[in-house]
């Protein structure tokens, strides 16, 4: 395994995770409850009835995780916000509480030499916002961009860029269309106004954060889709997938109009269930956007409908290795996804940075299934700039091992275990790789 890559000058390596997933705490200092709280009270929704209750303890040991960030020697942090923290009901003024933890949180990382970047929604919607409607909603939108208004007002000091979301298309998706995660609707295609909420959402808290002078990303799921075969039936569904999973979510960003949605019935230029209105795409997609945040895990196989719904069907990737979830590993995906946005958005595509990219192992601490799909990833990655793709940094999901969604406490993510009984945090062998990895190109990128 090669101890560094060929990366641009000032190639910034980062670590991820997200507010439900390793903060507890969930009654501390007057938070409100989230969708998340609610979820997991359902019986049968979350693997185990694990919840988020305690996860990793992150809000009271954050000074020993800001430690371990420190010694693998992290230029960034991505963590993201509880929103319920901030505002309990999603609406009013500032609980200074809530507020009090992300400012000891900021000055900590700064402290540690390591920038923060925090997202604004991974998914944690107040439940009071939820019983008015939620992202179906169109003033949640509103109050996204209110509480963005708060949240920059004390931390945008220190604080230079921001994620406003995080990947809107697996909420809306999981938690609106499937009912796999909170909220936990199931309403296919009848949850499409959560994507324009969501969208609007983004647009409308830019222009907050971009009056107060900071940076604006977005963090969106994407994957390179690849269809079953040549038939045009299988390419046909593959366009369609491509469409909902990757173009949704970035057209109306970066080309300021939705896809083409007639391969679902709703058009060549879909109001999205009579959510769209005039204005909100410029709004959407008004200059601002100063990176796209990518996770990436895996490619998607598509083939024909087998049954009637949806215009695909998802097939296996088969013939390549899998995660302990059962994921492909694909490495070469990563270069491939870049390219076609490349090539889809040309000039107005901004810079990239990897906001998620990592795997579950069901290793304690001797995980060379991580090791082996961060460096062959890294690998992948450094062809894609070599190639004159501009990716500004790396962050890894995750730091932590934590609460992973409906799956619970049973996907392991972290470059550090967790033992969710003792709070013990124990680093693992890809730490220490991706510690030396890191001070291998300190040394070398100028
Ligand atoms: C992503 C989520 C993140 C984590 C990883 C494994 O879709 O953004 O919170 O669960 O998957």
């Amino acid at each position: 395994m090669p101890d560094r890559y060929d990366l641009p000058a000032g190639f910034r390596w980062g670590a991820s995770t997200a507010a439900y997933q390793v903060e507890g705490a969930v009654d501390e200092d007057g938070r409100g409850r989230s969708v998340w709280d609610a979820f997991c009270e359902r019986p049968g929704a979350v693997k185990n009835g694990d919840t988020g209750r305690t996860a990793c303890d992150h809000y009271r040991r954050w000074p020993e995780d800001v430690a371990l960030m420190r010694e693998l020697g992290l230029d960034t942090y991505r963590f993201s916000l509880a929103w319920p923290r901030v505002q309990p009901t999603g609406r009013g003024p500032a609980n200074p509480a809530g507020l009090d933890f992300y400012d000891r949180l900021v000055d900590g990382l700064l402290g540690a030499g390591i920038t923060p970047l925090p997202t604004l929604f991974h998914w944690d919607l107040p439940q009071a916002l939820e019983d008015t409607g939620g992202w179906l909603h169109r003033d949640t939108a509103h109050r996204f961009a209110e509480y963005a208004a708060l949240a920059a007002d004390r931390l945008g000091d220190r604080v230079p860029a921001w994620i406003t979301l995080n990947e809107p298309f697996v909420h809306m998706v999981y938690g609106y269309a499937l009912g796999i995660h909170a909220p936990g609707r199931a309403l296919m295609l009848d949850a499409l106004p959560a994507a324009h909420h969501q969208l609007l959402a983004h647009g409308l808290a830019a222009a907050e954060l971009r009056a107060r002078g900071r940076e604006v990303l977005i963090a969106n799921n994407l994957t390179p889709v690849r269809p079953a075969s040549a038939d045009p039936a299988d390419l046909a569904a593959a366009d369609a997938y491509d469409t909902l999973h990757n173009r949704l979510f970035t057209d109306p960003l970066l080309l300021g109009r939705y896809p083409d949605l007639t391969a679902y019935g709703l058009g060549p230029d879909p109001d999205l269930g009579g959510a769209v209105r005039d204005g909100d795409l410029a709004l959407i997609s008004a200059p601002g956007l100063d990176g796209l945040g990518v996770n990436y895990y895996n490619p998607t196989r598509i083939a024909a409908p087998t049954e009637p719904g949806l215009p695909f069907t998802e097939a296996p990737v088969d013939g390549v290795p899998r995660t302990h979830f059962g994921w492909p590993v694909v490495p070469e995906g990563l270069p491939e996804l870049l390219r076609t946005l490349r090539d889809r958005y040309g000039a107005a595509l901004p810079p990239i940075t990897v906001t998620e990219n990592g795997c579950s192992t069901d290793a304690a601490l001797d995980d060379t299934a991580r090791t082996t799909y961060l460096a062959t990833h890294l690998d992948a990655l450094a062809r894609a700039t070599a190639e004159g793709i501009d990716v500004r940094g790396y962050c890894t999901w995750s730091l932590l091992d934590n609460f992973e969604w409906a799956e619970g406490y049973t996907q392991r993510f972290g470059l550090v275990h967790v033992d969710f009984a003792t709070q013990r945090r124990t680093p693992k062998a890809s730490f220490t790789w991706y510690r030396d990895l890191i001070a291998a190109h300190r040394g070398c990128v100028q």
